[in-house]
């Protein structure tokens, strides 16, 4: 179990938030700048269908607004302004952090500059975790003011860094999401920063580790599920794995410098899943600085997630890379919606993409 410091998640004022957000506050809370920097994750990352913002207000910074918009706050009559919203309610997530909704009944969640006044933030991420859909995300992002006397006492006492590091910490402790991506969505703002911390519902029973040099069976086997089979074609011989242009991929993998790879697996350890990447001079490469990325997840597990979590869990801490991706390959829309951008096409098919680092503002 996660163990935070004795006050913690103390508040000067420890009087019923019902008191506090009885008062109207028509308001934003952070800068325009900032505002569109939420907007534009939230289209990054492609939210729409059933999407719920907790700790709602009169705006919810949605452009294009999702289809089916929930919002739960503490002011009805801010809900009730809100002109994305479809459906409102009135909860305090303090004194109850259940979500009155089903499982598995939300495409995304989202809390906007307003996860430093929860004191049960834990029991709300597990509820969070259990109304998402598999592969859904939660979205929490936030600046660096808030209104004092209502903020944990923990939050008041870190600063960026340490306040991107306790959402994290929140979503390490429920173990059904899958690694957090951690981001300044704004640098070099002269306003409000933006920080953005956001990890995925992993498909259910599946969970990603790093990779080790114990791995090399399933990286090999993966290498062979990585290989695109255009419709109508025959598989490839499983001995292509051993021919040098592909063996240079995933021989003797975490042995060398520049090696990382993340590994998804069920309960009983049965891998589904890896990506890796390594410094080799493949169909991929860009230069000497920028590692090739693999990945794959067995055929009966594809459309569930799995490829994405691997990868932001992977892009996380391996932000730039390259790939050589068959342009028929269906995954190549995954790979721009996570950043990579065509450098140039080899041959009839094979595109090469390069992901530059994300938006360079992990923070
Ligand atoms: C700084 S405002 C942010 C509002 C909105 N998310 C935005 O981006 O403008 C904080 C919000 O947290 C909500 N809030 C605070 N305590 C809450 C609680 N115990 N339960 C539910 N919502 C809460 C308030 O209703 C308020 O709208």
């Amino acid at each position: 179990m996660t163990e935070f410091p004795a006050g913690f998640f103390d508040r000067a004022d420890e009087s019923p938030d019902a008191e506090f957000y009885e008062v109207d506050r028509f308001v934003t809370h952070i800068d325009g700048e900032a505002i569109e920097a939420v907007g534009a994750l939230y289209r990054e990352l492609q939210i729409d269908g059933d999407v719920l913002d907790l700790c709602a207000s009169w705006v919810s910074h949605f452009d294009p607004t999702p289809e089916h918009l929930v919002l739960v706050g503490m002011n009805d009559r801010e809900l009730a302004a809100n002109p994305s919203a479809s459906e409102t309610m009135v909860l305090d997530l303090n004194a109850d952090p259940v979500l009155p909704f089903p499982d598995e009944s939300f495409d995304a969640v989202t809390c906007c500059v307003s996860i430093d006044y929860l004191i049960r933030p834990i029991e709300l991420f597990g509820e969070v975790a259990r109304v998402l859909r598999p592969g859904a995300p939660f979205v929490v992002t936030f600046s660096n003011r808030c209104f004092p006397t209502k903020a944990i006492r923990g939050w008041l006492g870190a600063d960026d860094r340490g306040r991107c590091t306790i959402v994290a910490v929140y979503f390490a402790a429920v173990r059904t999401f899958g690694e957090p991506t951690v981001q300044l969505r704004n640098p070099g703002a002269v306003g409000d920063p933006l920080f953005a911390v956001w990890a995925r519902k992993l498909p259910g029973g599946v969970a990603i580790r790093p990779a080790t040099a114990a791995d090399q069976a399933i990286i090999s086997e993966m290498q062979y599920a990585a290989l695109f089979v255009p419709p109508g074609a025959p598989p490839f011989p499983r001995s292509i794995i051993d021919e040098p242009q592909l063996h240079r991929y995933h021989a003797d993998f975490a042995t060398r410098p520049g090696d990382v790879g993340r590994i998804a697996e069920r309960a009983d350890g049965t891998p589904v899943g890896a990506a890796w990447v390594r410094l080799v001079d493949g169909f991929g490469f860009v230069d000497d600085q920028t590692p090739e990325l693999g990945v794959a997840v067995i055929a009966d597990d594809r459309g569930r997630g799995i490829g994405t979590a691997l990868l932001e869990s992977l892009l996380a801490v391996v932000p730039r890379c390259s790939l050589s991706v068959d342009e028929r390959n269906p995954a190549m829309r995954l790979y721009e919606r996570l950043g990579f951008a065509r450098v140039r096409v080899d041959g009839e098919f094979s595109a090469v993409m390069l992901r530059a680092g994300g938006n360079g503002a992990a923070a």
